[in-house]
């Protein structure tokens, strides 16, 4: 520690569409963060998703991934838009993702759904669904289909056929499982480990392996439930949830569906992690928002940058180790939006006269900034 300040090294990938907006908001908002609360970030920046296929002609560059495995954290902006959107393309965008979730074996994904009251509102739910609904979905990131041996239909002549698989170690399972636990002992102790054990044999393996596992955590309360029922109990009776533990590609569609509880897709965090620790002790992940790349908006100051900002405190809390800097922002991001700031996503615009004050990116991150200010004294 030079200088009495602690320093960390982030790589940032601004990536595609709205990702370069909402990471420079949540670069301000770190970097603010740091002023308050004694620390600084060497910032790198490296391309990934279509910037990099047209820069360099791949996803993301096998070089770059080693400059993110020699960082603290990444944080990530979005990749992917219809320049590159060809799905049977040999290079697309997504690869930077899997290059970047196998490569740095970061196995655990967490998408905590929580609701702010005042954002009820921006909810198709009705509102009494969504009262104390604070939930962690705990994703398997790096098995299953999306890394399991393929078969694409366009080789041979006659009927095209194509097909994926779906494999999972039990050292996979358990691993996620625990951590997930884990977790759910910091909250309110319950787990509900999600699966298709009434048809997938992989889903069989992970209700015994939950089951005979359950030993380690018996504090927590544990619940199976078929994915089908989950996704329907999501929209019937979500705040019934505290942590959810799912494999791949149900954890991919359970934490869209959970998102809208939010509001918005564009309030929502995730946290990639593995079992790399930092030099300070902190757990290497990355970090970054929900959304995607929204290229509709991009370039506008239109997105919102609140997901990529609780990004970032999800970052100074695992990565960093600093719980105090990271609830500052959450309060921060709490207050601005209780003082009536809101994103065009998070906007009624059939009621002009409901005191709210709808801002762009720029605008929002400075909100929260100074919220962070005023709470945190210099
Ligand atoms: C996500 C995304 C990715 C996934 C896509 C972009 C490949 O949907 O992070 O949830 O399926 O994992
Ligand atoms: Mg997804």
């Amino acid at each position: 520690m030079e200088g009495g300040l602690q320093r960390y090294r982030v790589v940032a990938i601004p990536g595609d569409g709205v990702g370069p907006e909402v990471v420079a908001a949540a670069r301000r908002v770190v970097d603010a963060a740091g002023e308050r609360f004694g620390f600084t970030v060497e910032w790198t920046e490296i391309l990934a998703g279509g910037a990099a296929i047209d820069a360099y002609g791949v996803a993301i560059r096998p070089e770059d991934v080693e400059v993110c495995r020699g960082a603290d954290a990444i944080l990530l902006g979005a990749v992917g838009g219809p320049r590159w959107s060809d799905p049977s393309a040999p290079v697309r965008p997504e690869q930077a993702l899997f290059a970047l979730r196998g490569g740095l074996g970061l196995w655990a994904n967490l998408r905590p759904v929580k609701v702010h009251p005042a954002l009820v509102s921006s909810s198709p739910l009705r509102p009494e669904l969504l009262k104390d609904v604070d939930l962690l979905v705990v994703r398997e990131l790096t098995g299953g289909v999306y890394f399991g041996e393929r078969q694409e239909a366009d080789q041979g002549r006659g009927e095209r056929r194509a097909v994926d698989t779906m494999p999972y170690g039990e050292d996979e399972i358990r691993r996620i499982v625990l951590l997930a636990a884990a977790m759910a002992l910091t909250r309110r102790r319950h787990l509900t480990s999600v699966d298709k054990a009434n048809v997938l044999a992989t889903s069989r393996l992970w209700r015994r392996l939950v089951d005979e596992d359950r030993f380690r955590f018996p504090d927590v309360e544990v619940t199976h439930q078929l994915v089908d029922s989950c996704a329907m109990l999501l929209v019937k009776d979500p705040a019934r949830f505290d942590v959810i533990v799912t494999e791949n590609l149900f954890g991919d569609i359970l934490s869209d569906e959970a998102a809208v509880l939010a509001g918005s897709l564009g309030m929502l965090p995730s946290a990639s992690l593995g079992e790399d620790v930092t030099a300070q002790g902190g757990r290497f992940g990355l970090y970054e928002p929900i959304h995607g790349s929204a290229p509709d908006i991009a370039g506008q100051d239109k997105a919102n940058p609140i997901g990529t900002i609780l990004s970032a405190a999800m970052m100074l809390f695992h990565s960093m180790h600093r719980a105090d800097a990271a609830a500052a922002v959450e309060g921060a991001v709490a207050t601005a939006i209780d003082a009536g700031w809101r994103t065009a996503d998070l906007a009624d615009p059939s009621n002009q006269d409901d005191g709210l004050v709808v801002v762009g990116t720029t605008a929002m991150a400075t909100a929260v900034i100074e919220a962070l200010e005023a709470t945190v004294p210099a």
